[in-house]
């Protein structure tokens, strides 16, 4: 609409900042990515994104040939370039294991800002504890030329990995923490093109305008419930497979009244991820620093759930192998397992805390000869767990094997054909990690199928 945008530099060009970057080009802006890790500068500039995202490839190239988006090692380049700077560094799990490391957003911000000559707005995204706005603001003040009055705002990123496209593009809401009119108008000049789309669209983007610390909270607060519901159908699976009911059917059940909803009900091996496992966790430890620890006990259960989710696939292979508890759990020596699966979700190559890779080194440590099969992760699974066996497709995976475990839900597996497959293993048993097979159809073809919180079939 030809009025002036300001230019952006996203920092950090991680999953959170290389989606972030590409898309805002997408939508118009003149985008500059920043990071300190040359060869994945090197990479993007080449026009290859380094993980695997749906559709984020082509928009990289076509951006970069439009010469709306660049990439840069060089902080300076980027406080002369940049009028709104959005701070996507990653946000890792402190070494004792609870709260967030914060030493990447320290160092992009006194990095930045010392650079900066005229008066620009740095824009928090990546998941932090509460607080950490103020005292980034701290450091500007520390650090920024004091005449240009730098300002910082808090907006929260919601993307979920495999749908990141549209979780920027089209938001269901932003959320704004901000101090001043001016940082508010900035930003909303900076998503302008968001609001355009939405309007072309006939849609609505919802905008909460608030504080930093409710900013900061709305992120990991979401999380939490989503971990929250997670594991609240997790533990009803539990009960499930205890009563001889089926956590599918009451999932479904529940899910009809609206106040509950339908979405983040799938019960299984549990979450994973970059994302919720830590949060939860980072969320419990700044709580016990503000004094209101108690508030959060139930999060501890959550993730105690979680896990014994993982640890579930392992109690039934033992039963359905005939390989009971010892002493060190089931003994699986002599026995071939097919892990199906490495990334946390599918259509994505991530491995971070894969529940699927958890199990799989479980299995083995009891002996089990595990192959696992990912149709995307396989390289990191490579570096993550280099001692396991990789096979090349989905057959190779299978065959010769005496329990098949489906922990990732790819269509590739869902859809897999199971007399096919069933020409293949040595044994027609299958541990449905996700509760995603057509279990009639696999039973039809010969196979045992045992879910989580199901009846077996
Ligand atoms: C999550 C949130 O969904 C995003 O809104 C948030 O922005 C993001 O974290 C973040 O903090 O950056 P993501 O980690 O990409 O996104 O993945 P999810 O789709 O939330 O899945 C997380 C895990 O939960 C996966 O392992 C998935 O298999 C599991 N899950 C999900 C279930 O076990 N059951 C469900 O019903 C849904």
């Amino acid at each position: 609409s030809g009025a002036p945008r300001p230019r952006l530099t996203f920092l950090g060009t991680g999953y959170l900042g290389a989606t972030y970057a590409i898309c805002f080009a997408e939508l118009g802006y003149d985008v500059l990515g920043v990071d300190v890790d040359e060869p994945k500068i090197s990479k993007l500039q080449a026009g290859a994104v380094p993980f695997h995202e749906p559709g984020l490839d082509d928009l990289l190239r076509r951006n970069i040939a439009a010469g709306r988006l660049r990439f840069t090692t060089d902080y300076r380049e980027a406080a002369e370039f940049g009028d709104v700077h959005f701070i996507c560094v990653g946000t890792p799990q402190r070494a004792d294991g609870m709260g967030a490391d914060l030493v990447y957003v320290e160092s992009a911000v006194t990095s930045l800002v010392p650079h900066l000559t005229r008066k620009a707005l740095l824009v928090g995204k990546s998941t932090v504890p509460v607080g950490t706005a103020e005292w980034i603001e701290q450091l500007v003040s520390k650090h920024a030329p004091a005449e240009l009055g730098v300002e910082v705002a808090w907006s929260p990123e919601f993307l979920q990995e495999g749908h990141a496209l549209e979780d920027v593009l089209r938001p269901n809401r932003l959320i704004l923490g901000v101090k001043s009119q001016w940082a508010h108008d900035m930003l909303i000049t900076a998503h302008k093109g968001v609001f355009d789309l939405a309007h072309n669209e006939d849609r609505e983007v919802p905008v909460v305008v608030t504080d930093f610390a409710t900013a900061e909270l709305v992120k990991v607060a979401a999380n939490a419930f989503l971990a929250t519901k997670i594991s609240f159908i997790n533990a009803m699976a539990e009960v499930c497979d205890a009563a001889g009911a089926d956590v599918t059917q009451l999932a479904k059940s529940i899910g009809y009244d609206a106040r509950i909803g339908n979405k983040f009900l799938r019960a299984g091996i549990g979450f994973g991820g970059g994302c919720l496992p830590k949060d939860i966790r980072a969320f419990q430890a700044r709580a016990q620093e503000l004094g209101a620890g108690e508030a959060l006990r139930f999060l501890h259960e959550v993730d105690l759930i979680n896990q014994r989710s993982r640890g579930r696939v392992v109690q039934i292979a033992s039963e359905l192998l005939a390989r009971p508890y010892g002493p060190a759990g089931p003994d699986f020596s002599g026995l071939n397992i097919a892990v199906l699966g490495a990334a946390f979700k599918p259509n994505s190559d991530d491995v971070r805390d894969s529940p699927a890779l958890a199990i799989a080194r479980s299995l083995a440590r009891h002996g089990a000869q595990i192959s696992i099969f990912d149709p995307q992760g396989m390289e990191n699974a490579k570096r993550e767990l280099p001692d396991m066996t990789y096979a090349p497709t989905l057959g190779d995976a299978v065959t010769g094997a005496d329990l098949v475990c489906v922990l990732t839900e790819w269509e590739e597996f869902r859809y897999a054909d199971p007399n096919a497959l069933g020409d293949l293993v040595a044994a027609k048993l299958v541990i449905d990690g996700r509760n995603c097979l057509d279990q009639a159809l696999w039973s039809a073809a010969g196979w045992t199928v045992r879910g989580l919180g199901r009846p077996s079939v």
